[in-house]
């Protein structure tokens, strides 16, 4: 593995490895011991959208194994004013181990790939959030032990985060359905990648595709970038709410997730987001275990 651009890449012997070695990373941080595998190392975070979560996980986490973390806002750098991402891909390769970018265009961070020579780090595109689902299914391995058998359920957009959960959960060995509206359905690649697994469903029907799922995830309506439709957006995914009657559906006791930032009384209700809080945090927090184990695993060598 050379990169982390997208999980339709990963085997599901890399994904289970990536899980393994962030449960062992995050029981030694618990514990105390020392895990400095990239001492001396630098990776540089490139934003050109917003983030919280992936900024401060990845800063903190190769802080963590010995190594500092560059953050790079596309607002300073000469990329935001054109520069070239092939130029770029070659300067940063010379200064630095590896390369996290959250951006807009996935053919951005596959042409950093290809033209630089350190590992790419995918933080987020319009197609895809590898890093927040590894984090996703670590978290539910963590409460139900495997993944293997469990069924996953995606209400709403067919956004980034639906396209990583259906490639991730259906690598993992879990059956995964979705529900979007007809106008929002999850990329063709992604579908076409589905079409190989019948443990796999797309309907339009919320509580159809909640039926007897182990974990409920959900996420924004209107992503980054997609602010101008915002209006629009709020009519069609009325309907796609994880709420009370949604979650009646599924299996009793079944978990929920999402990858945060989350607005309440839109795609989940506020008594939801609450009872399940405990473990959307933790999501949360797995995003450094997640995180520290990509890194490892591709810059370790
Ligand atoms: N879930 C997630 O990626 O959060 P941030 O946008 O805060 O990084
Ligand atoms: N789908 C959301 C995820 C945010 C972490 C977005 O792209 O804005």
């Amino acid at each position: 593995m050379d990169h982390l651009l997208k999980l339709l890449d990963c085997t599901p012997e890399e994904i289970a490895s990536i899980l393994d070695l962030a449960d062992q990373l995050k029981y030694e941080r618990k514990h105390n011991i020392p895990h400095r595998h990239l001492e001396g190392k630098s990776v540089g975070l490139i934003f050109q959208k917003s983030s919280t979560r992936t900024r401060v996980s990845f800063e903190t986490g190769i802080f963590q194994l010995g190594g500092q973390a560059l953050f790079l806002s596309s607002r300073d750098l000469q990329i935001g004013r054109g520069e070239p991402v092939q130029d770029t891909a070659r300067v940063l390769s010379r200064y630095l181990d590896g390369i996290m970018i959250r951006t807009y265009e996935q053919k951005e961070v596959e042409d950093l790939a290809k033209y630089g020579s350190v590992p790419v780090i995918n933080g987020l595109t319009d197609f895809c959030h590898p890093c927040q689902v590894l984090a996703d299914l670590m978290t539910i391995r963590e409460k139900y032990g495997v993944l293997k058998g469990l069924k996953l359920c995606y209400i709403g957009d067919g956004n980034n985060m639906a396209n990583s959960l259906i490639v991730g959960g259906l690598k993992a060995g879990m059956s995964v359905s979705i529900a979007t509206p007809e106008n929002y359905r999850p990329a063709k690649e992604v579908l076409d990648f589905a079409a190989g697994y019948d443990v796999f469903s797309l309907t339009e029907d919320p509580m159809k595709a909640a039926e007897n799922a182990d974990v409920v995830i959900t996420d924004t309506w209107a992503s980054m970038g997609q602010e101008d439709e915002k209006e629009i957006r709020m009519k069609a995914f009325q309907g796609y709410q994880v709420n009370d009657e949604l979650m009646a559906a599924a299996k009793p006791g079944a978990m929920v997730q999402h990858c945060l930032p989350a607005y309440r009384g839109q795609e989940i209700t506020e008594k939801m987001f609450e009872e399940h809080a405990a473990e959307i945090f933790e999501e949360a927090e797995n995003r450094l275990h997640a995180q520290k184990a990509v890194m490892v695993t591709l810059m370790k060598k």
